[in-house]
């Protein structure tokens, strides 16, 4: 039977109707039975909560079950789309055969990462977004919500490691298992791409770096895991080729640095993770995409020559899905062509 208790009071949760940066108290409920956390601020939610400790502790486990579904499409309507305890899997509408593939996509809440949802979704896979708003990327939520439990909404900041430990654990809660992990969330300079090296901060390449790379690493780390429980284990970085040293060798100024070190880096990371003994059984990919119609393909006043849809069409198509154990550690061009480190 679920019992809930009612935790230490006092932590911290984003709001959902102001901006992220607000901060209200909330109350934290532990889940006796799972031991998972999680977090509920708003009047109504904690009435549902306590109706269903009630149930749920006094009158069967029945009632209980009853009581937190009641609650799961309460939060469901607030928020549509967010699988919010580790038992919404069974109480929700979603089936998961046994054969399902499901696919883990960061930055999810626009340009590529968005894209990847929607065509992941379309071939079958059930698809986790993730966003570093995750309340308020709208067309993700629309996504989601038009998918019929094919794509749902997560939250996760790369920078911030509790948010990607705490998804990771409520994925295994929920016997997720990862076929496919797409690292599509990044970032570049300000302004993108035409900041000249002398130009570059400190300040500004520590937080490429935390984004790109260290968040990346992060994200590898913690769900490797279910990666590696899943039938197709492949772990996909979406980096570029303006982090490829040889393709910096001409004669043309080259500007950027910190986005290019940046995804240098991440490209390094991927290739060593593709070398790591205890990974042999994961296929890792680098790939560059194309040069996309979204807000980093077209900072800069630039026009990029692919749209979204045709550049993550061919990348899975000609990279993510046709290469396997014998490919990891390559640089994929979206064309399928291989690309120099
Ligand atoms: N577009 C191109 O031509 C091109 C070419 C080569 C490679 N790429 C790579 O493709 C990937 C996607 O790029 P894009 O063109 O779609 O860029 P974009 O439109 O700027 O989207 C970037 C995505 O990353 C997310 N993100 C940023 N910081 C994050 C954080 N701390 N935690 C979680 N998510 C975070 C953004 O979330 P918010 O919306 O919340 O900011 C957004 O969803 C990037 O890794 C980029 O380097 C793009």
């Amino acid at each position: 039977m679920v019992r809930w208790r009612a935790g230490p009071r006092g932590g911290k949760v984003k709001t959902a109707k102001t901006s992220t940066k607000t901060l209200q108290p909330c109350v934290k409920y532990v889940r006796e039975e799972e031991g998972a956390e999680v977090s509920r601020r708003s009047a109504p939610g904690l009435a549902a909560r306590a109706v269903a400790c009630f149930f749920a502790a006094g009158w069967g486990p029945d009632w209980g079950a009853v009581a937190e579904g009641a609650f799961i499409r309460f939060k469901a309507f607030r928020t549509p789309h967010f699988l919010e305890t580790p038992s919404a899997m069974s109480t929700s509408t979603v089936t998961m055969q046994p054969d399902t593939r499901i696919a883990l996509v960061t930055g999810a809440d626009r340009g590529c990462g968005l894209e990847f949802c929607k065509q992941l979704a379309g071939l079958g896979f059930l698809v986790v977004g993730t966003a570093k708003d995750a309340v308020n990327a709208q067309e993700l939520n629309e996504l989601a919500k038009e998918s019929q439990n094919k794509v749902f909404v997560q939250q996760m900041d790369q920078t911030k490691e509790d948010e990607i430990k705490n998804l990771a654990e409520a994925l295994r809660a929920r016997n997720y298992r990862l076929d496919l992990l797409i690292l599509n969330a990044g970032v570049a300079e300000h302004d993108h791409p035409h900041a000249p090296p002398s130009k570059l901060e400190r300040r500004e390449l520590a937080e490429l770096l935390d984004v790109n790379v260290c968040g990346t690493a992060s994200v590898v780390k913690h769900m490797l895991p279910l990666v590696q429980e899943s039938q197709e284990k492949k772990v996909v970085g979406v980096t570029s080729k303006m982090g490829s040293m040889e393709e910096a060798m001409g004669d043309k100024p080259y500007l950027s640095a910190g986005y290019r070190v940046s995804k240098a880096a991440e490209n390094m990371l991927l290739r060593v993770w593709a070398r790591d003994p205890t990974a042999q059984d994961v296929t890792f990919l680098l790939l560059h995409p194309g040069h996309l119609k979204t807000a980093m393909g077209e900072a800069g006043g630039r026009e990029a020559p692919l749209t979204c849809e045709e550049g993550v069409k061919q990348s899975l198509e000609k990279v993510v899905l046709r290469c396997g154990r014998q490919e990891s550690g390559q640089f994929f061009n979206y064309d399928g062509s291989e690309l120099p480190f």
